[in-house]
């Protein structure tokens, strides 16, 4: 049934692969996006009628929708996500690696070999009625084939995908998430490369069963085949899990591209900061999720003169220029961010940026149809419908909105959005920052002494479990760069990969091309348990600093663990900090700091021949500087 539908494009890899997914998977009809306005409102029309979207009031939202979740279907599956190259060695200690034919047999049934391990095959996907999660899992339903862009189309930074996919709710975000449809195959042309991403509900209709609004099944798998540059999705509509295009492929598959390719794929926001006078700076920076990366994107300087504009909110894509710096493009063309403690007073452009035009998941509804979540006013509405589709009170004692539920919609509607965002060269990014949750230890911000250093910062990112009492540190969660869940390959070869960079750029006489890089920390407590630092636009203090030092304009002193601002360097006129505050934020003490490179040693060896002598020798300095 599936072959020799009329395909949109002259691909023949493109056809013989929808095709053989569609052997597999059964669906009723196939629908190739073409990622029109038209397509979309379409596509938004039946899924209010099947109950998965609730049109808000288009006097209060244009054009925006709700969808509440399956209660069990909230957010990204970490011990259901699978790195399945063929080495384990590959996956690395950190990710959950199955061999690669047997998870193709768990999928297709076929367990002669395929995706992953280049061996032979009986089939493109086994003989019928072998079995397997995929086999029949779209019957009953409509298979969406989405052609998609990672960056700006016809940008030499970007690189396309075509996800296949039984969720209406998925196509029209994954319009909202990238560059998707027509264009995208018209780039693609006969035969361009693409990342083959499927994705199934696994929620088959047999048999004239009813289908419910979030169809998705216990049975989850997120799954990535490094090699053969796959991806396979089964069970989930969530986004992380089903909008193949993000963490999938812009981190997981795209980060083992960039190592076979010389670039880097990160989890970092990328903003633009134009001082008073002089030069806009680009800034690219890594923090763990839920940090606040997309309010630093989005931030309101509170110093006079200073302005920031957003690139990107949760990924970049960077590679060298012919001239020996390093160009950023955000491969996404939308945000798909946490509502809840997003208001008019963490991230004002947030809340503009989601006008209409806009996608709610797992928020609350307010009586006059439109969304609420928890910190969006100070004062809740006094009643609601809440996630799970409830009445609810101020006194209901639940979350109104679930603490992970979404907004998707368009990078363009930011207000704030840089003008060359979407330029197709990138943008020069001058320094980067890394940074955790750190209520101990950790001072507001250390410049590292080097890019090799730097690496080292990077590679060491904590966050406390608990909250640590001030002068003690805490147990550390490590998550290096903040890719732990994200990277596609081993991370102790990934921390070489940034240690080869630099010594690449060193060998090619532009060491003074490379960015700088930074450890910022905006959750330090005393011992109150107060935080000490006010964040939010007050981080633009930090980032002014940051600039100063690059254009030399600023003072610095060395500690043991890096750069400080120098006593006075840094802008906190206003902010009210006493002299204790100011100590706690930016002096090192040696002793907790001894504590803190002890922990270092069991990190490293996670990795072990893995690790590149280059951080070992970083941590034997760290040593001999504390004394
Ligand atoms: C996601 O869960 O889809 C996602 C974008 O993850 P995070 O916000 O944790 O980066
Ligand atoms: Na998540
Ligand atoms: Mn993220």
């Amino acid at each position: 049934m599936a072959r020799g539908i009329a395909a949109p494009t002259e691909h023949q890899e493109l056809i013989e692969w929808v095709g053989d997914i569609a052997e597999l998977t059964q669906p009723d009809e196939i629908v190739w996006c073409d990622g029109s306005e038209a397509e979309y409102h379409r596509l938004a029309e039946e899924l209010v009628a099947k109950g998965t979207f609730t049109r808000l009031d288009p006097t209060l939202r244009p054009n925006s929708y709700y969808a509440a979740s399956d209660p069990s279907d909230v957010a990204r599956v970490e011990d259901r996500t699978f790195i399945c190259s063929r080495r384990e060695a590959d996956a690395g200690p950190t990710n959950r690696w199955k061999d690669p034919a047997e998870m193709r047999a768990i999928f297709t049934g076929d367990s002669s070999g395929a995706a992953g391990t280049g061996g032979e095959k009986s089939g493109p996907f086994g003989r019928p009625g072998d079995g397997g999660l995929f086999r029949g899992s779209m019957r009953g339903r409509t298979m969406y084939v989405v052609p998609f862009c990672m960056g700006p189309l016809g940008s030499p930074l970007s690189a396309m995908g075509v996800e296949i996919t039984d969720s209406a709710y998925v196509a029209v975000s994954m319009r909202t998430m990238t560059r998707m449809g027509r264009a995208v195959l018209d780039q693609l042309g006969t035969d361009g490369a693409f990342v083959k991403a499927v994705h199934t509900l696994g929620a088959p209709l047999a048999d004239g069963r009813a289908d419910v609004p979030w169809p998705c099944n216990t049975t989850k798998y997120i799954s990535h085949f490094p090699e053969t540059r796959e991806i396979w999705s089964y069970g989930s509509g969530y986004g992380g899990n089903a909008l193949l295009g993000k963490k999938c492929y812009a981190l997981r598959i795209a980060s083992v591209m960039a190592r076979d390719e010389g670039w880097l794929a990160e989890h970092m926001l990328i903003l633009k900061l134009t001082p008073p006078r002089g030069e806009a700076r680009y800034v690219a920076a890594a923090f763990p999720s839920a940090c606040g990366k997309t309010n630093l994107a989005m931030l309101e300087p509170t110093i006079s003169g200073w302005s920031v504009e957003t690139v990107g909110d949760d990924i970049a894509w960077m590679r060298f220029g012919e001239d020996g710096r390093l160009y950023a493009i955000n491969p996404e063309a939308g945000f798909f961010g946490v509502a809840p403690g997003t208001g008019q007073h963490t991230n004002a452009n947030a809340m503009k940026t989601m006008y209409g035009n806009s996608v709610f998941t797992n928020v609350a509804l307010t009586d006059d149809g439109d969304v609420w979540w928890e910190g969006m006013t100070e004062q809740p509405p006094a009643h609601l419908t809440d996630w799970k589709g409830d009445d609810w009170t101020p006194d209901s004692g639940t979350p109104a909105a679930h603490p992970n539920a979404r907004f998707t919609v368009p990078a363009a509607q930011c207000p704030i959005i840089a003008p060359e965002w979407e330029d197709p060269r990138g943008v020069p990014i001058s320094a980067i920052l890394f940074g955790g949750r750190r209520a101990s230890a950790v001072p507001l911000v250390t410049e590292s002494f080097d890019w090799q250093h730097g690496v080292f910062l990077g590679a060491n990112i904590a966050s406390e479990k608990t909250a640590a009492a001030e002068g003690k540190v805490g147990e550390l969660r490590r998550d290096p760069f903040a890719m732990l869940p994200f990277c596609g390959y081993n991370m102790g070869d990934y921390f070489g990969h940034w240690v080869a960079l630099g010594k690449d750029a060193e060998r090619k006489g532009d060491r003074d091309k490379l960015p700088k890089i930074y450890y910022v920390n905006w959750f330090r407590k005393d011992a109150d348990g107060r935080f000490v630092w006010p964040g939010f636009g007050e981080n633009s203090r930090v980032l002014k600093w940051i600039v100063e030092r690059l254009s030399g304009d600023a003072a610095g002193v060395e500690t043991p663990i890096g750069v400080l601002p120098a006593q006075g360097a840094l802008d906190t006129d206003g902010l009210g900090l006493s002299p204790a505050d100011l100590d706690l934020l930016l002096t090192v003490d040696r002793e907790v700091w001894r504590e803190e490179a002890s922990l270092i040693p069991a990190h490293l060896e996670t990795y072990g021949d893995h690790t590149p002598p280059e951080l070992w020798a970083e941590y034997e300095a760290l040593v001999a500087r504390l004394g």
